[in-house]
């Protein structure tokens, strides 16, 4: 037999001494292969729908109130940091020069780097990729980022600002 590497004396001793029959290992047959591409492309639609479904399952949570600490006081022009719904959840407060006060998720829509709020545009600034968002609807107007900033939906209770919910 060809393949048979004791066959041969001539050799060389690295075969002998790794009798390996390297054509017969990397053969796949086609049955083989069918069924690879079958159970992965299952694996994938699988993982695609668990992952739509913790997604869809994420947004469906109700958000709690949570108060905005200097949140109402905050000054024309000026913004704040402050996070919601989590404390993994880093949001920005602007108030923009016509007094609007406006929140949106800090995570950029294009890689999550975070936004600065750039008082003299009126804009929302990703330095990463110099992305850019509309103040009053965290819109994408500049850049690399296509989809808007989840919103931050607010409300004025006792003259305090809160936190109560994320329209995304
Ligand atoms: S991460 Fe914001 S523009 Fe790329």
């Amino acid at each position: 037999m060809a393949d048979d590497p004791d066959s041969n004396e001539q050799a060389p001793r690295w075969r002998r001494d790794f009798p390996i029959g390297w054509e017969s290992d990397h053969y796949v047959s086609r049955r083989e292969l069918a069924k690879f591409l079958t159970l992965g492309s299952a694996l994938l639609v699988g993982a695609s729908f668990a992952i739509a479904l913790v997604g869809k399952l994420r947004r469906a949570v109700p958000a709690s109130a949570a108060r905005i600490p200097g949140g109402a006081a905050l000054g024309i022009g000026e913004s704040l940091l402050f996070r919601y719904p989590t404390d993994e959840d880093p949001c920005i407060l602007v108030r923009d020069h016509e007094g609007q006060l406006n929140a949106y998720s800090q995570v950029c829509t294009h890689l999550s780097c975070a936004v600065v709020y750039r008082p003299g545009e009126e804009t929302l600034f990703c330095p990463c990729h110099h992305g850019y968002f509309s103040c009053g609807e965290g819109l994408p107007t500049a850049g690399p980022p296509t989809r808007r900033l989840p919103r931050i939906q607010l409300e004025e209770r006792a003259g305090e600002l809160f936190a109560v919910g994320v329209k995304v």
